[in-house]
């Protein structure tokens, strides 16, 4: 595939794959994106995930047509991308390494050499010319990872983004963009906005017209939506009205109190309902939704004087990535000393400008006058 003239894709599909990253369904697989840059010096920008080494080479090898390629730029090195450092450099032993000192680091860490013969070390500012590509290296640490650059290409205007504007998803399968590259984003890196920010800025300085990202597809036009939505996501603001109710059941009881909650929203006019059962559900999906949606409801049984453990490891999500700016609300049941309200709120209460509702919907066992009543009030508060 042909980016540019002179920039080649010689990226992999990957539709073996179980879970990403050991943790993220991938229905639709995952791509691993690598470039090369031909000019009078050729740059090769990252490498691929270790079960695609043979088609990766091979890839390089027919977009090189009998060339050498002088450089491998690491922009991070999470395996996915790194894994075929040491095979590039057997491979091609007159060409160096150009990366961060961090990342030389890891270099280390992970092949046992940093190639101390075969090294440029990079940081901010600092530009490699190619001959009518000057690169320019611009840092975007923790974003996600602490020894990531990411490099523009004066030439084309491009920025070859890193882990940046990437999204679940092989290349080869069609789907909606933005589903997919929010799931990632607020999964892999969502906790760090601030830095994500930093880079934003950053990149606002450079006439960018095509953005190159280690995952999905590459991007070329209305670029203002994706980095839009970048800015929306990495500032933790609303992007859609609605509510999400997040809810664990034993018995089926919170369960109905959630879809009633559901329903009475739904019939008062409520843009969007997003209601999830966090023990059957893609939790990444859940999570997704939270940060998506101004308003969340969390519904759970009280269990062993906590809350049900499918609704801790999705608060435990939330605050790990930085939860703010919404509006929420609880619902507990409880056969004899409901506490899941106690228990939720002490959970999110390290998290920045959360709004509590003030109907908090108490059950006992099942659903009855008072906890309907409740959640009808609740309803009306969260309209
Ligand atoms: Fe795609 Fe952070 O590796």
């Amino acid at each position: 595939m042909e980016i540019t003239n002179d920039i080649k894709y010689v990226g992999v599909n990957d539709h073996e794959i179980d879970l990403f990253e050991g943790q993220y369904i991938v229905e639709n697989g995952m791509a691993y994106n690598s470039y090369v840059i031909l000019d009078e010096k050729i740059a090769v920008m990252d490498t691929v995930d270790a079960n695609f080494k043979e088609e990766w080479l091979k890839n390089l090898a027919s977009a090189l047509s009998g060339k050498t390629p002088d450089y491998l730029i690491v922009q991070h090195m999470e395996p996915d991308h790194s894994a075929n450092i040491a095979a590039f450099m057997e491979t091609y032993p007159s060409a160096k390494i150009v990366a961060s000192a961090k990342a030389f680091t890891m270099i280390k860490q992970f092949f046992g050499t940093d190639y101390p013969d075969r090294q440029m070390v990079v940081k901010e500012g600092d530009t490699l010319s190619l001959g009518k590509h000057e690169l320019s290296f611009v840092a975007a640490p923790m974003v996600h990872w602490p020894e990531v650059i990411v490099t523009y290409d004066a030439h084309d205007k491009v920025l070859f983004s890193a882990d940046g504007f990437g999204k679940f998803g092989a290349l080869d399968v069609e789907e909606d963009w933005a589903c997919e590259a929010r799931r990632y984003y607020i999964g892999i890196v969502g906790k760090y906005g601030a830095q994500v920010q930093t880079l934003l800025k950053k990149a606002s300085a450079l006439d960018i017209q095509t953005i190159c990202p280690l995952h999905g597809p590459i991007l070329t036009e209305n670029l203002d939506y994706y980095l839009g939505l970048y800015n929306t996501w990495s500032s933790y603001a609303v992007e859609t009205e609605g509510v999400v109710i997040a809810y664990t059941s034993v018995y089926g009881n919170t369960k109905k109190a959630a879809e009633l909650l559901a329903e009475t929203l739904e019939a008062l006019g409520c843009p969007k309902v997003a209601i999830s059962d966090l023990a059957r559900c893609d939790m990444a999906e859940a999570v997704e939704d939270a940060f998506r949606y101004g308003k969340l409801v969390l519904a759970s049984p009280t269990y062993n004087g906590d809350v049900f453990p499918f609704m801790r490891e999705f608060i435990h999500n939330l605050t790990e990535r930085n939860y703010q700016k919404r509006t929420v609300a609880l619902i507990e049941n409880g056969s004899w000393a409901p506490t899941a309200v106690k228990t939720m709120q002490k959970m999110l209460e390290g998290c920045k400008d959360l709004t509590f509702a003030n109907t908090n919907v108490k059950i006992m066992s099942a659903l009855n006058d008072d906890s309907i009543a409740q959640i009808k009030a609740l309803a009306k508060e969260l309209i």
